[in-house]
């Protein structure tokens, strides 16, 4: 569990109340401030192409899981925009499924792009910045939650032990022998690969719409006030007042995850709250309910359903939302006005929101593992 900066936490407060005092005159204004423009991701240094390789095993391997049913790949799908949209009958899937036995209560994030969320995220990872404080951390979190992989370290790093691909790998790596803290490594430097910058908008292709879209987008729409920098995301929490996605109390297995990370995280009263309380789990100030950390928007095209909860199925509605100032049934949720945009306006921004995607969908090959090995597709409903 991170908490934030303290002077970033005076900057956060700074920022909303300038918001707060800007935004409603945003239908017919750009945006006041200086927000970090918008352009291409900066180059960073690439990892060892070698420990990539044996990161990009550990992520198709379902070993690394407690009860070797599920892999990173199962909720971070390559064919999926390296979250998990669909469920087995092709049906959207707005929240995540969970380690066999429970379901998770947010939708899973993509993991394109993800190594630079450290350079925004000093508030944290994951929707409400509860995971970690950097990609390493959370990587660990992701193996050992109950719900995520449900392993521990001995195990991840007995079974890497007993595999004579990994000793092999370890050895040219590290010139040592497997240790988890290695096998977190090698997972992290194959995240740092997933990288996108053949977008429209990184090589200067983008079409006449989305270039009107691009001065919606930093003018009049106010999306650059939260959505900036080459990520697009400020790396701070905000309340668009997303409405809730109420399976997450219908169903059981959600209530039940749901109520336990509010309760591990010391969440006050945390077996009636009725809603996701978002950021407030982690800064514990109330003015934080609801709040969570601004998305990057690179590659949506291919990472919907949209939101920590998947409630808005397509780039369109997303932006329909916008326009209408957000969600409207929680009190805190003031920093958005309805905007003023007509439906050719709208058509411009999802133009342009689609400009910061690959023309063919970022993936990665998988890595075959051993049959018995195999991800199991189905595997809620493996018997025991
Ligand atoms: C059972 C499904 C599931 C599995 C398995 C899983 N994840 Fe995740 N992952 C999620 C969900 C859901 C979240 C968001 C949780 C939240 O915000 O509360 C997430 C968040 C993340 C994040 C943070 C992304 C961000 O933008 O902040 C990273 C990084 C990540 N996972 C990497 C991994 C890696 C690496 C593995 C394998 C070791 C893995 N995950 C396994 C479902 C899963
Ligand atoms: C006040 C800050 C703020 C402003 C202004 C803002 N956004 Fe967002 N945006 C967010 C936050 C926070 C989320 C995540 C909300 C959630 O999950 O509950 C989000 C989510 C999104 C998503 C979904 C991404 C995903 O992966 O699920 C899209 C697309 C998006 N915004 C586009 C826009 C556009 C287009 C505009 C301008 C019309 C805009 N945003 C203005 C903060 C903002």
């Amino acid at each position: 569990m991170t908490s934030p900066k303290p002077n970033s936490r005076i900057t956060r407060m700074a920022v909303s109340a300038l918001l707060l005092a800007v935004l409603p005159a945003l239908g017919t204004t750009a945006p006041a401030g200086n927000f970090p423009t918008i352009g291409p991701l900066p180059e960073k240094e690439a990892p060892n192409p070698n420990l990539v390789k044996m990161g990009q095993r550990l992520f198709f391997d379902v070993r690394v899981s407690g009860d070797g049913a599920i892999s990173c790949a199962t909720c971070h799908d390559p064919r999926q925009g390296f979250t998990r949209q669909t469920d087995k009958e092709g049906q959207p899937m707005a929240l995540s499924d969970a380690y066999p036995g429970t379901r998770h209560f947010r939708n899973a994030p993509t993991l394109l792009n993800v190594a630079y969320k450290e350079d925004f995220a000093d508030t944290g990872w994951g929707w409400d910045g509860h995971m970690g404080a950097n990609l390493n951390d959370v990587v660990r979190d992701q193996i050992t939650e109950t719900m995520m992989m449900n392993t521990d370290m001995r195990m991840m790093h007995e079974r890497m032990k007993q595999d004579p691909v990994y000793v092999q790998m370890c050895q040219e790596n590290f010139n040592g022998e497997c240790s988890s803290g290695r096998g977190r490594k090698a997972l992290d430097a194959f995240m740092r690969t997933l990288t996108s910058s053949n977008t429209p908008f990184d090589t200067g292709m983008l079409s006449g719409e989305a270039q009107l879209g691009r001065i919606l987008f930093e003018g009049k729409a106010g999306c650059i006030a939260c959505h900036n920098g080459p990520y697009f995301s400020d790396g701070r929490p905000h309340n668009t007042g997303v409405p809730e996605n109420l399976e997450i109390f219908r169903d059981p297995l959600r209530h039940i995850a749901y109520r336990a990370v509010i309760t591990n995280h010391g969440v006050p009263k945390a077996d009636i709250w009725r809603r996701d309380v978002g950021y407030f789990l982690v800064s514990k100030d109330y003015k934080d309910v609801g709040s969570f950390i601004t998305p990057t928007l690179r590659e949506t095209v291919y990472t919907a359903p949209y939101m920590h909860n998947g409630v808005l199925q397509t780039l369109e509605e997303v932006v329909e939302f916008y326009a209408a100032g957000g969600g409207h049934d929680d009190p805190l949720a003031t920093e958005l006005a309805p905007l003023d945009l007509n439906g050719s306006e709208q058509a411009q921004l999802v133009a342009f929101l689609r400009s910061l995607s690959s023309p063919t969908a970022p993936t990665a090959e998988k890595v075959s593992i051993p049959l018995e090995y195999e991800i199991i597709d189905n595997w809620l409903e493996v018997p025991n």
